[in-house]
Order: structure tokens, then C-alpha cells, then sequence
């Protein structure tokens, strides 16, 4: 439930990124021992791939703000439906299980209803790598009894595809090159926390990989998770959006080059502090096109926020989505608000209106949920989020945070309804 009408002021801590300690989690999986991973962020994410590791063997422990994995030298190699549905990114259990094992079944993935989110760029990569690979009873199955290292050009960027790669040259023998490689910063992590584990890769941060396969790779006693960019992002469009003053603790702000010129350029203004950046908006933003696109582009994952951000600026926006379609979903809920907004294709045209008013919406997947809790920020009256649990899976202390910062936002239970 959000009140709009608050000015969001104050601090907020920024914590190590999902869609990176998802994958260090799995990369674990490489090694017999005991890594640590910090700044681990407490959400319901990390609890779905710490059962999913647990079910291979391992023990997982988390502390504050830590996981701690303990690898067995026999490890299982199954990730079956009940969690793989719940989370896609349990694909990323793959690579390293084919690596390691010689094998792995992994159930086909669900996910955020954000598109079709295909698997040919991994299932093509592992095959030219000297797996082989059928799809059996809704798993994929995967066997290797050795991988070879290869040459392979992924058609798209794919971070998913990317890491799985990653993960399984870095045990293949010889060379394995991964050319259109993506190059997000979580990739980076994922790259630097393998290197720690012994691993060979040359051409990190760039769109050509190249890993030279070693016999075998050790656990690594402690790791710090990259921060989450697309966290910091959605507060950072949180304060521009209430004309607020927040400072982002722990965003870095290299990661966010072209997200936050885009809210410069509608208005604010961004000073980068001690550990963090602080933004600061005075008056109603001013409409900004957007067009998504791997990076160091701009971020899909914050898309739904700047498309909020577009329904209350001043002037029209073009906003394009070039890496999931389904990400229009939203734009209905928005349209629940008041929002004007026309999609064709891969556009959405925003119309700004001086206020959103408040009304039941639902999220679909979490930054779906997180943009929406934006716009009822800044709607009159009352709007009721539904399904705001997507959101606990990439947001620590969502809420809280946001009441911190002065926003009237709390949760309600609501009953089942017997039809
Ligand atoms: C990851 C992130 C997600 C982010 C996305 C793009 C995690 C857990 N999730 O998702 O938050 O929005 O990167 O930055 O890290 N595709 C194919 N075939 C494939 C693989 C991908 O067609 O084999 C398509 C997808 O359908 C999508 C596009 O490529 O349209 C990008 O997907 P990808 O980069 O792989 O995203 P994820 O790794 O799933």
C-alpha cells in the first residue's frame, strides 16, 4: 500500500548484487572446499539457489550479510522443477555441473514473465564445447565426459550464456574463446571471483573472452560481491521522481554511466561522495527517450523505473526495449495509474501527466513490482501493489528502506479469496 505525495530524503545502503552472487554461487560448485561470499544480499533469490546447492550436497550457511558454501568432492548433479521454476538464474547450476561432474539435469527454467528467455545460445555453446545435449521430461541433460575448449560466437550478448561458458571452459581442456561475450559488471565479478579459484581468463570487461582450462580450481576463502547497480538505480530514479534528495550508499556510479545521464538530462543533479552518489531533483523531471541494450547500455532492468519516471515528466519519451519483449506487461498496470503510454513493437511512447492517481495494480516480476511502488509514489491517493512478493527476490529491505527515506509505503497480507 503507497501513499503518494512524499519527498524521498535521506540515505540508503546499497547491497552486493543478485544477479552476481547467484552466479559466484554457482561457480563455487567448481571446487571441493569452503567459499565465502560477503555482502550477500538478504533476499528470497539467495535462499532458492542455497537449496538448489544443497540438494547437489553442499552445506550452505548464511550469516549477516555472508554465505558460506561447503563443497563435497562427490557432488549431486540435479536441479529439478520446484526450484528451477522459481528461479531461472538456477540455470547458471550448468555449466559448472558439466565441468565438474561430466553431467548435469537441470529442469527447464520459468522465471519473470519477461519474454521468452530461450536457452539455444547456452545449449549451442555447451554442445560446440563436446557436450552432448537432449532435452528429457522437461530437463535438459547434459553430458561431457570431457569438454574441449572451442571457438564460439554467441548471436546475442547473453549474460546467462556468457557466464555458462565461462564456467565450463574454465575446466575444459584448451582454449575456449567466447566472442560477443557480454560485459556486464556482474560478468566482471563473476570473472574476477574465478580468477581467485585459479581459473585462466584473459580479455575480462571486454566482448571477447578467452580462457585457457586448468586441471582443477580451489575454493576461495572470501569474496565481495560486486554492488547491485540496478538497486542503487531504482532509488537513484526514486529520488528524481519525488524531487527528493537521497544519497546511495555503495552505488557505484561507474556501473550507471548512462542511467544517470538520463537523469540528468530530466534534471537532477548527481555528485559522486565517498563510497556512493547522492541525487538531488528541485522540480518536475523533463522527459528523456531511453533505448535498452546490453552494456554498458542501458539497463532493461530499469526500464520499467525510467518509464515510470517518463509517465510524470514534462514532454513526451520514446522508450525502446531491445532485450525482452514481454517487458510491456507493465506498461498495462502503469496505464491503471493514468499513465499515457502507446506501445508498438519495441516502443512505447510516454506522454507525462503532472500526477498518476492511485489504484490497484499487479507486479509481474520484481522490477516490474519495484517501478510500480515508484509510481504510486508519486500518484494521489492510495495504490495497492499486488504480488509485491517479486520484489523480495532482488530487493533487500525494500520497504523499510523507503520508509527511511520518508515514504508512506506498508504491506498488508491479503486473504485468499475462495474464487
Ligand atoms: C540476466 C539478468 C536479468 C537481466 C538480463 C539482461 C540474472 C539472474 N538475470 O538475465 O536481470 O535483465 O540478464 O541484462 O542475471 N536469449 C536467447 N537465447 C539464449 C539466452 C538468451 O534468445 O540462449 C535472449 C533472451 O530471451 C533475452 C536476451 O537474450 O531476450 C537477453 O537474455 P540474457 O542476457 O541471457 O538474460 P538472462 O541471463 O536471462
Amino acid at each position: 500500500m503507497v501513499v503518494g505525495g512524499a519527498r524521498l530524503a535521506g540515505e540508503v545502503r546499497v547491497t552486493g548484487a543478485k544477479n552476481s552472487v547467484l552466479k559466484l554461487m554457482a561457480a563455487s560448485l567448481l571446487a571441493e572446499g569452503t567459499t565465502t561470499l560477503t555482502a550477500v544480499p538478504d533476499i528470497l533469490d539467495v535462499a532458492i539457489m542455497s537449496e538448489v546447492l544443497r540438494r547437489l550436497g553442499c552445506t550452505v550457511e548464511r550469516g549477516e550479510g555472508t554465505v558460506t558454501i561447503t563443497v563435497p568432492a562427490v557432488l549431486g548433479h540435479e536441479a529439478d522443477y520446484d526450484l528451477v521454476r522459481r528461479m531461472r538464474a538456477s540455470i547458471a547450476v550448468l555449466g559448472p555441473l558439466v565441468a565438474r561432474c561430466g553431467e548435469a539435469r537441470v529442469a527447464l527454467p520459468g522465471g519473470d514473465a519477461i519474454g521468452s528467455r530461450g536457452l539455444d545460445f547456452h545449449i549451442a555453446g555447451l554442445t560446440k564445447l563436446g557436450a552432448t545435449v537432449e532435452t528429457v521430461r522437461g530437463n535438459l541433460h547434459v553430458t561431457a565426459s570431457r569438454l574441449v575448449g572451442t571457438h564460439v560466437w554467441l548471436d546475442f550478448p547473453s549474460v546467462g550464456a556468457t557466464e555458462n561458458l565461462l564456467m565450463a571452459g574454465v575446466l575444459a581442456q584448451g582454449t575456449t574463446t567466447v566472442d560477443n561475450a557480454a560485459r556486464e559488471p556482474e560478468i566482471v565479478d563473476l570473472c574476477e571471483f574465478l580468477l581467485q579459484m585459479g581459473a585462466q581468463i584473459e580479455g575480462i570487461g571486454t566482448s571477447t573472452l578467452v580462457v585457457e582450462g586448468v586441471e582443477r580450481l580451489a575454493p576461495v576463502p572470501t569474496h565481495d560481491t560486486v554492488t547491485d547497480r540496478i538497486v542503487a538505480g531504482t532509488y537513484a530514479t526514486a529520488a528524481v521522481m519525488t524531487q527528493g534528495d537521497v544519497l546511495v550508499r555503495g552505488g557505484q556510479a561507474r556501473h550507471l554511466e548512462i542511467a544517470l545521464d538520463k537523469l540528468v538530462q530530466a534534471g537532477a543533479t548527481i555528485d559522486l561522495e565517498e563510497g556512493g552518489f547522492r541525487v538531488r531533483m528541485d522540480r518536475r523531471p523533463k522527459a528523456v527517450d531511453v533505448v535498452t541494450l546490453p552494456y554498458p547500455g542501458f539497463p532493461t532492468d530499469l526500464q520499467p523505473m525510467v518509464l515510470a519516471m517518463n509517465a510524470v515528466a514534462e514532454g513526451t519519451a520514446m522508450v525502446t526495449e531491445n532485450v525482452f519483449e514481454a517487458r510491456w506487461m507493465f506498461v498495462n498496470e502503469l496505464t491503471r495509474l493514468g499513465a499515457e503510454v502507446r506501445t508498438d513493437g519495441h516502443h512505447a511512447v510516454v506522454r507525462g501527466r503532472q500526477r498518476l492517481s492511485g489504484a490497484p495494480v499487479t507486479a509481474h516480476d520484481i522490477r516490474a513490482g519495484a517501478a510500480l511502488v515508484l509510481a504510486g509514489l508519486v500518484a494521489d491517493g492510495t495504490t495497492e501493489v499486488h504480488e509485491v512478493h517479486h520484489v523480495d527476490r532482488g530487493y533487500q529491505d525494500f520497504l523499510p528502506s523507503l520508509v527511511a527515506l520518508g515514504a508512506d509505503v506498508r504491506r498488508e497480507t491479503v486473504p485468499d479469496v475462495p474464487f
